[in-house]
């Protein structure tokens, strides 16, 4: 189905941020990277520039990137004011305030918007819609996951989530999801049958701490390898 814009938040983070969401060292970012659901984020726009492999894969790419700007331009004032009238639900340790942090995402959103216009569709940018992507086995070394997967588990079920990680595994020898809280601030309830059913597949699953935190207690990424 054709994605609607009015549905999407179109708020993206910075490469430094997805470093330490991912605890990415050296050897992980010298990897061919697949970050799906990546929207406006600009990893890929600030990794390529610093000579990394990145595909990004969100079904916003349909969209223009004036017309991303319009839908975040539309829904920022919102949520800037949700998160301000819920302060012990965030961590500032890193975007420090609530008007820094809507900067940073205009500046990864303008990061974005930069790149997608210039691209000129290098392929860098793909339209792909979990928990079917049309990449060949084993296309990818890692595989990230950036506030999507879990995020959104009361929008989208267990076996979506298994079909999707599931997925991303049979492209990438290894992946990574951040966050693994809901939007409700509490752990995915899929969390734990989803490593279950992937540890019976043979997969090895571990949650690593990292350094990023903004919702409260949000401070864990799995970490999916294969047997
Ligand atoms: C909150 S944004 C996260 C953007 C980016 N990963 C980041 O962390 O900055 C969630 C993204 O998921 C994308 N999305 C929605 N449905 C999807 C699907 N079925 N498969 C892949 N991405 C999807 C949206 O278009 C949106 O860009």
């Amino acid at each position: 189905m054709a994605m609607q814009l009015d549905n999407v938040v179109p708020f993206g983070r910075s490469f430094d941020e997805y470093v330490s969401m991912f605890n990415l060292m050296e050897p992980d970012l010298q990897q061919s990277i697949l970050s799906v659901a990546d929207g406006p984020a600009s990893f890929n726009a600030e990794g390529t520039r610093l000579g990394y492999r990145i595909k990004s894969v969100d079904p916003l790419y349909c969209f223009e990137s004036s017309e991303i700007k319009q839908r975040f331009d539309a829904v920022v004032d919102n949520i800037i004011s949700q998160i301000e009238s819920t302060p012990n639900d965030w961590v500032w340790d890193y975007h420090r305030s609530p008007s820094n942090l809507r900067k940073n995402r205009e500046t990864a959103l303008y990061k974005f918007c930069q790149d997608f216009e210039h691209s000129n569709h290098d392929g860098r940018y793909e339209v792909g819609e979990l928990p079917q992507l049309k990449y060949a086995d084993s296309s990818y070394g890692l595989g990230l996951c950036s506030h999507f997967l879990f995020l959104y588990s009361d929008q989208f079920d267990q076996s979506f989530h298994l079909n999707s990680i599931r997925e991303m595994l049979r492209l990438c020898r290894e992946v990574r999801i951040f966050p693994l809280l809901s939007l409700n601030l509490q752990t995915s309830p899929h969390l734990e049958s989803v490593m279950g059913t992937l540890r019976e597949l043979g997969y090895r699953c571990e949650i690593q701490p990292v350094a990023y935190e903004l919702q409260r207690n949000g401070n864990k990424m799995l970490k999916i390898t294969p047997p």
